[in-house]
């Protein structure tokens, strides 16, 4: 998006979409990290979920910090110089590309998201380094076509890209529909690139269920809560990477634990794309 288009279309944003009269989940999740950017309507429908499922704040900061750990990994050991990270959210400490460009000042990163609200905030994802670039595409997640597109004007889709979907794909309810965009992304993509998911449990609990039950009826767009088998699906022709797909705390941890652990993790896995 060129700058003037960017502008333009942050400044319509501003005034004709920014709706504080339902919860928005950017927002919510944003209350959850103790964020700022969020409205007394988002923070009702966060205290409303904590107060059935405390353990909601645990499972958004271990979901951030499986983020820091996969794409530290990527950039580090698995070489990856260039991302796309579906679903962004708003802006917090240690965005993808604060992470990944701390390795690789080169690392080239394109941001998706359909919330006006991180796009008003998009600014603060455009803040690379000056060896790299980092972009904001404000789209929704069922346009593969349309991401792909616009990310090749940043990156060299013949290279390999670190697409990550974090917190974001219980935001399609239907498991085939969300496995087909997955797919239709990987497949824009160069042999050697990886996919990033955390998302889905081993175990529910039932306060879980419920908390997310309210959440679905109180007018935000519903979340579906998948199980290991479900998530595993997203992975299917790619190769699962050590140590696979683990409760999140558990994959290449490293100062990050919480203990006692939470009863519900969310599962977090990262596969190659071998062909
Ligand atoms: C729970 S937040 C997760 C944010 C971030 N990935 C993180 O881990 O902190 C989900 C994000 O997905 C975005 N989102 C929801 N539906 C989307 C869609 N159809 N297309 C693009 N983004 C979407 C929301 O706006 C929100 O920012």
């Amino acid at each position: 998006m060129s700058d003037d288009a960017f502008a333009w279309q942050k400044a319509e944003n501003e005034l004709t979409e920014i709706d504080t009269s339902v919860p928005h989940s950017a927002r919510i999740w944003n209350y959850w990290l103790g964020g700022k950017d969020n409205f007394p309507v988002d923070q009702a429908a966060g205290d409303q979920y904590a107060q059935t499922f405390p353990g909601i704040l645990d499972l958004a900061r271990l979901t951030r910090g499986f983020l820091k750990r996969s794409v530290r990994f990527l950039a580090r050991e698995a070489g990856i110089r260039q991302f796309i990270d579906v679903g962004t959210g708003l802006p917090t400490i240690d965005n993808t590309h604060e992470v990944a460009q701390r390795i690789a000042p080169d690392a080239r990163i394109v941001y998706v998201d359909n919330d006006p609200l991180v796009l008003a905030h998009a600014h603060a994802l455009l803040t690379s380094t000056p060896q790299g670039t980092t972009d904001y595409i404000d789209t929704d997640m069922h346009r593969p076509d349309t991401i792909l597109e616009a990310a090749a004007r940043t990156l060299d889709l013949d290279r390999p890209v670190g697409l990550t979907f974090m917190g974001v794909l219980g935001h399609i309810a239907d498991d085939g529909e969300a496995r087909s965009i997955v797919t239709a992304l990987m497949d824009g993509l160069a042999p050697g690139s990886h996919l990033a998911i955390c998302d889905g449990y081993d175990v529910l609990s039932p306060e879980l269920l419920q908390a997310q039950q309210d959440y679905d009826d109180g007018g935000s767009v519903p979340y579906k809560l998948r199980s290991r088998e479900q998530l595993e699906s997203f992975f299917t022709g790619l190769e699962l990477l050590p140590p696979g797909l683990v409760p999140a705390p558990q994959w290449r941890p490293e100062t990050e634990i919480i203990s006692p652990a939470p009863q519900v993790q969310p599962l977090g896995g990262i596969a190659v794309k071998n062909r």
